[in-house]
């Protein structure tokens, strides 16, 4: 059997390249959607569909450059002809099939990876390079379109290897011709002449673009990003007053960073410069913790397994703000989350130019000090400490 195509038959290097990637496709379907179906309750249930999801992520990322090659290769060969060209539907319908492949195996797991390294956090790509892609932001909305993709595209996918695969049994049992025959190994003497007709290719095109269409809709409608939970808050009156802020957590998930931030939070701050007995002011600070947005784990970091939202809709952090050493000063306080009362010291850094003050600040915290994720007593799937950070520019509130 040649390596090479001739203008009637497939070589080596072509079977190979499509029994491989047939090989590969039908594994990574039944991953992705048990990947999607495994239940993630318990620290083992976590850290088993993380490891699924990885190795669907990981041979998908072969998928694409076993897609890339394989294209490559054909295009510098020959395209054996249609064994049956006259048949005028079939060979339309199995060159559209085609083309829906030829596209499936670079844009299923393409928009897969550009879905990944738009999201924070989850199952890492099990490879030495990075989890991200340059000029792909870290973006909810970003992910949710090529999250869209991934998933329409999955089903193009699908419905065409359906096809694809009943119309080569098709060619096998009922016409008993030699189709199948003539992509399995070994020499075949079935001479495909027949063209491929070009009308077969512009509709796989055309359905391609569709589809594309459709789940970048569905992405944008369905990805705003997060502005806030249901939770609102009431601002008090302040002395000084929030203008632009935020407070971001990090935390280690699968031994990598996953970071965010609350939407939505207030702060009652009085300060003075000159400290009073000691103590420069105070702080208390609300968060509507079903505001946050962590990457890929929103809703389980906001769940009833770690911060319980719908229990404790609102953490507080009331401080006395205290110098200390070289000009910092430190917030010296409680901070309640998730029904746990913890005392927390925050140093943070200070300057005010007039009437604008500009604070940031930073301090770890251990997870389990607030019972967070009880049923994750394993550092490697969800890591016990957390850092908040905060930066905040504040104006004095002119008296009234
Ligand atoms: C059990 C599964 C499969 C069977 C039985 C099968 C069978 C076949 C057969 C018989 C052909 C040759 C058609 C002809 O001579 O006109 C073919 C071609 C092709 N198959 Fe499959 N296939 C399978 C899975 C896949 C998968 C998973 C993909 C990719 C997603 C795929 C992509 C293609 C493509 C793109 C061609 C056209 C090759 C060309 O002419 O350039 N197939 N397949
Ligand atoms: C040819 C390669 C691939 C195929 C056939 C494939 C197929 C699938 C399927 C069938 C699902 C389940 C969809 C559902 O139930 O809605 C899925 C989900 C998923 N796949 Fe893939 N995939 C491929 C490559 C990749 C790659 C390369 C990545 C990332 C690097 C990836 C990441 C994901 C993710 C994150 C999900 C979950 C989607 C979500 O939660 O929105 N896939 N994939």
């Amino acid at each position: 059997m040649p390596a090479a195509n001739s203008p009637t038959a497939y070589g080596g290097v072509a079977k190979i390249f499509h029994w491989a990637t047939a090989l590969l496709i039908l594994t990574l379907i039944p991953l992705g959607i048990i990947a999607e179906e495994l239940p993630y309750d318990t620290g083992e249930a976590l850290a088993l569909k993380a490891q699924v999801f990885s190795v669907h992520k990981t041979l998908g990322v072969l998928v694409f450059f076993v897609a890339l090659a394989r294209i490559l290769w054909a295009l510098t060969q020959p395209r054996p002809g249609l064994l049956h060209s006259d048949k005028k539907a079939e060979a339309f319908l199995a060159t559209l099939v085609h083309w829906l492949l030829y596209l499936s195996i670079v844009l299923v797991p393409l928009s897969g990876w550009l879905h990944h390294a738009a999201t924070d956090g989850f199952a890492p790509i099990w490879w030495p390079f990075g989890q991200s892609l340059p000029f792909v932001p870290k973006s909810e909305t970003v992910s949710h379109v090529f999250g869209a993709w991934h998933g329409v595209l999955t089903n193009v996918l699908i419905g065409s290897l359906i096809l694809h695969i009943l119309g080569a049994i098709k060619h096998h049992v009922i016409d008993k011709d030699a189709t199948l025959r003539r992509m399995w190994f070994g020499a075949s003497d079935a001479a495909g002449t027949g063209h491929h007709p070009k009308s077969g290719a512009v509709a796989g095109i055309a359905v391609y673009a569709v589809a594309l269409v459709v789940a970048t809709v569905l992405g944008l409608s369905g990805g705003d990003a997060r502005e806030g939970g249901g939770t609102q808050l009431t601002a008090a009156p302040s002395p000084w007053t929030v203008q632009e802020g935020s407070i971001g957590i990090a935390v280690q998930q699968l031994n990598s960073e996953v970071s965010g931030q609350f939407g939505q939070w207030s702060a009652v701050i009085e300060f003075v410069e000159t400290p009073v007995e000691g103590s420069h002011g105070r702080a208390e600070v609300s968060i509507a913790v079903d505001s946050l947005t962590l990457g890929s784990v929103t809703s389980q970091a906001i769940g009833p397994d770690f911060m319980q939202a719908e229990a404790h809709p609102v953490a507080t952090f009331t401080a006395d703000l205290v110098p200390a050493e070289a000009g910092a000063y430190l917030a010296v306080g409680e901070l309640s989350l998730a029904g746990a009362t913890v005392p927390v010291e925050m140093p943070f850094d200070l300057t005010i130019e007039g009437d604008t003050a500009h604070a940031v600040g930073q301090v770890a915290l251990d997870r389990r000090d607030f019972n967070i994720g009880e049923k994750y007593p394993d550092e490697g799937t969800v890591g016990f400490g957390v850092t908040v950070t905060i930066d905040v520019t504040a104006t004095r509130t002119p008296e009234s």
